[in-house]
């Protein structure tokens, strides 16, 4: 643990959790095993993140364009949230984990639309860290819906008021910050249509791991590989100190 600069650590992680299927699948499992396979890793990461002093950790767990999965893989991923936040709720909530979403879980079936509304009010003055859960969600429709509330609440607006300021203040996001780094697991480097709008600036890690097998040193090992980036925004390295 040499490497890792305990005063540069990540306000803010996001990841892509990939390659469930995959690996149950190079263990001749059903897709589900792997899913379920994954919660141990939700876990891990969550633990560590928080021990290195991380303060938001955003999780994709379901896109929109998910739904055209084959039906029982929806059911079997819907009921694994139920059961996952249900059963690690008072674990949370002792960690000092506070629960968000993003996305729309209107969207969701009304138990598991419950379970997730439930676990954000008994989580919600917690300080500790926050999860992210990004459920039903999409970037662009999250860019989309933010136009659509900008023009309900402000009738009158002109262009010139149009600024990236206001359009970040109506997005799901508009409490937290912009990830510092973005991870992607399994392999795949893509975006997927996550967090378009927020990643301008986030330095992205690819690991090969499928997302059941992630674990702390993974984690780790991407945080010092964020760490080893030189993050300029556009000025020259020169002008950076
Ligand atoms: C990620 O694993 C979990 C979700 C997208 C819900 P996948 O299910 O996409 O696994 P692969 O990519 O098929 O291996
Ligand atoms: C992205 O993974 C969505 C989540 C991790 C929830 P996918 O497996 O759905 O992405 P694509 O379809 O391979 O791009
Ligand atoms: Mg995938």
């Amino acid at each position: 643990m040499s490497a890792l600069d305990y005063n540069n650590i990540p306000s803010h992680i996001a990841i892509i959790m990939d390659g469930n299927g995959r690996w149950a699948k190079e263990q001749g499992k059903d897709r589900l095993f792997g899913h379920a396979s994954g919660v141990e890793a939700v876990r891990d990461t969550l633990k560590t993140a928080k021990e290195f002093g991380v303060k938001f950790l955003t999780l994709y767990a379901f896109s929109t364009e998910n739904w055209s999965r084959p039906q029982k893989e929806i059911d079997g991923l819907m009921n694994l949230l139920i059961d996952a936040i249900t059963s690690e709720l008072d674990s949370l909530d002792n960690n000092g984990v506070r629960l968000m979403t993003i996305g729309d879980i209107n969207g969701l079936p009304e138990n598991c639309k419950h379970s997730i509304e439930k676990a954000i009010e008994k989580t919600k003055n917690n300080t500790g860290i926050t999860l992210v859960l990004a459920i039903n969600y999409s970037a662009r429709i999250e860019i989309a819906r933010a136009f659509h509330f900008i023009l309900l609440n402000k009738k009158n607006i002109s262009t010139a008021q149009i600024t990236p300021e206001l359009i970040a203040n109506y997005l799901y996001t508009n409490a937290i910050p912009d990830p510092e780094l973005l991870i992607r697991t399994s392999g795949e480097n893509r975006v997927s249509n996550f967090m378009l709008w927020q990643i301008a600036y986030t330095e992205f890690h690819f690991t090969n791991i499928y997302w059941p097998e992630f674990r702390r040193e993974h984690l780790l090992a991407a945080i010092i590989d964020y760490q080893k980036r030189e993050r300029r925004f556009g000025k020259t390295s020169e002008q950076i100190v």
